[in-house]
């Protein structure tokens, strides 16, 4: 799957790879404090195209990015799956 970093990098990597593991191995700083385990919220990403083409949000997805920034459709990079190329908007957090 195609995915692009916006103004960070870009590549291609395996159907179903979290948007964290694309970015782990394309050498993409991607902050995650908790690990992956969707505790943290601070993997938090946008999508700026392709939303459409990431596994649907479950479990604690939601929860962890709260009401407004899922309304937003900011997603968990750690638990969205690429399914088809993607943009990805990593926010600048601190
Ligand atoms: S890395 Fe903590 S929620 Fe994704």
């Amino acid at each position: 799957m195609r995915v692009i970093f916006e103004g960070r990098g870009e590549g291609t990597v395996p159907y179903d790879t979290t948007i964290l593991q694309a970015a782990r191995l394309l050498d993409v700083p991607l902050t995650h404090y908790c690990g992956g385990n969707c505790t943290c919220g601070t993997c938090r990403v946008g999508i700026a195209e392709g939303a459409d083409r990431l596994s649907e949000p479950r479990g604690n997805e939601q929860m962890v990015l709260g009401e407004q920034r899922a309304r937003q459709g900011d997603r968990l990079a750690c638990q969205a799956r690429l399914q088809g190329p993607v943009v990805v908007k990593i926010p600048d957090w601190f």
